[in-house]
């Protein structure tokens, strides 16, 4: 089984850091494929809480070795801050591999997150202002600085004036602020590539010879299907595929290769930023699960908003990723509830739609139906094996299991590693 892919099905901030970790030491390499530090993915062992944003959650597993592929956008600068503070807690990150082909997320690109955000007024994003959309903006007008720029000097400044020439342009006169300097970015941008020279890698080829010797990748997504540039709710997404294609042009190896796609749901739904968000609540629940679940970003600190489990967004993330196995996470969240909503489908204007409306016009109006669930009382959080679970409990995952079509394979009972109920292995 070497190929397994690992990605949020929902709105971002499902555990996949802790399903990573659960993991990580059966796995050779953990490859992050999409993305950057907008990510916030929390790993929690023991008393310590690690909160990675660039790094892939297996830097954690001491016989992991992380990768960071083609498909992310790096910003250096964040990139040592991470490894220094890991480092001053005992974590080696030396086994670190960056793609040489990933794009490099610049100062300019931070300043144009934030003022276009602030330029868009009611209609922002509400991004984490970490500079992504930007970056991946300017890989896709084929103006980006890859790692491998950062090693030449003349190469990055001959790029690094292209990209400035139309930016500072628009700074100024339509942003109102100062023009970038480009001597002063160039120096800064050879100061990073000199301390990343060391783990600069053609990811793609240690990551096959890898996968050719048998030895098992997982590839780590950050944010999550509903989130995808593709196959989100657009424009209220992020500006990558963190859905399991996106793990193949992300790192450089074939769909053929890829033998196992694991989807990351909680048990109920978050959302940060902007957008549409059917099982939304607006009343006491939604501030109850919320403080039950400790439901506050990771990166940016912001209260996530909250509602019951949309079935209907979990289908459409086994179609979209071709789930072979779900991570149910935070059930012990729900404990206490005496009754629990499930959404199993969307009324539209009077229309029912068992399936998602990809039609953003109809989405943002979709309305949840109901189905509901008896609760238990129970603490969960010693539990490890499904039979011992409370019926109530049993069957809420039964329920979501079928309305899924996925199998759940692990549940979720607690953030430390060992709050876990395993049905399935991950990685046999
Ligand atoms: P990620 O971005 O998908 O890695 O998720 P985050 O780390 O942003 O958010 C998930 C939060 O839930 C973290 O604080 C985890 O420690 C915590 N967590 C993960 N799994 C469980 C679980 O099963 N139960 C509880 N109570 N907390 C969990
Ligand atoms: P993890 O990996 C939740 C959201 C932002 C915003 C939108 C676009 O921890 O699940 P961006 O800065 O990416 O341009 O913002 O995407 N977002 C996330 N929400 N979890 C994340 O990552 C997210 N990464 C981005 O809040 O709505
Ligand atoms: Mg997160």
């Amino acid at each position: 089984m070497p190929g397994i892919v690992l990605i949020g099905a929902q709105w971002g901030d499902e555990g996949k850091g802790k399903a990573t970790d659960l993991i990580g030491t059966k796995v050779d390499y953990v490859a992050r494929f999409n993305g950057g530090n907008n990510a916030g993915h929390t790993v929690v062992v023991g008393n310590e809480s690690y909160a990675l944003h660039l790094l892939p959650s297996g830097i954690i597993s001491p016989t992991a070795t992380p990768v960071i592929g083609n498909g992310v956008v790096v910003d250096p600068e964040v990139l040592f801050e991470e490894i220094d503070g890991l480092q001053s807690r005992g974590i080696d990150c030396s086994r670190l591999l960056v793609s040489e082909s990933a794009q490099v997320i610049a100062p300019y690109h931070r300043t144009i997150d934030k003022v276009s955000e602030r330029f868009a007024g009611k209609k922002k994003i509400g991004t984490t202002g970490r500079g992504i959309g930007p970056a991946y903006a300017d890989k896709i007008n084929r103006v980006g600085i890859r790692v491998s720029d950062l090693f030449h000097e003349e190469v990055l400044r001959d790029k690094v004036e292209n990209s400035l020439r139309q930016k500072n342009q628009m700074l100024v006169k339509l942003y109102n602020r100062r023009a970038v300097d480009v001597d002063r970015t160039v120096d800064e941008l050879l100061a990073l590539g000199e301390r990343l020279r060391p783990y600069a890698a053609n990811t793609s080829l240690v990551l096959n010879k890898a996968l050719d010797e048998g030895k098992t990748v997982l590839f780590e997504g950050g944010q999550a299907t509903m989130l995808d540039i593709d196959h989100g709710t657009y424009p209220f997404v992020t500006s990558s595929n963190p859905t399991s294609g996106g793990a193949c042009t992300g790192t450089g190896v074939g769909p053929t290769k890829i033998n196992r796609v694991i989807g990351v749901s909680k048990a109920y739904v978050t959302r940060v930023g902007e957008g549409p968000f059917p099982t939304e609540l607006f009343d006491e629940w939604g501030t109850w699960l919320r403080e039950q679940g400790h439901e506050y970003g990771v990166t940016t600190g912001r209260p996530r908003r909250c509602g019951w489990f949309d079935a209907v967004v979990n289908r459409y993330a086994v179609q979209v990723n071709g789930l072979t196995d779900i991570v149910l996470t935070k059930l012990d969240v729900l404990t206490g509830l005496e009754q629990i909503p499930l959404c199993v489908a969307y009324d539209v204007d009077g229309e029912r739609y068992d399936d998602m409306p990809v039609d953003q016009t109809a989405f943002d109006i979709a309305k949840p139906i109901y189905e509901t669930m008896p609760g238990w009382t129970e603490d969960i959080s010693q539990i490890h094996d499904f039979d011992d679970l409370p019926a109530n409990c049993k069957a809420y995952v039964r329920r979501l299991e079928e309305l899924s079509g996925c199998r759940i394979s692990v549940i979720g009972t607690g953030p430390q590693r060992d709050h876990i109920i395993q049905i399935h292995s991950l990685v046999d």
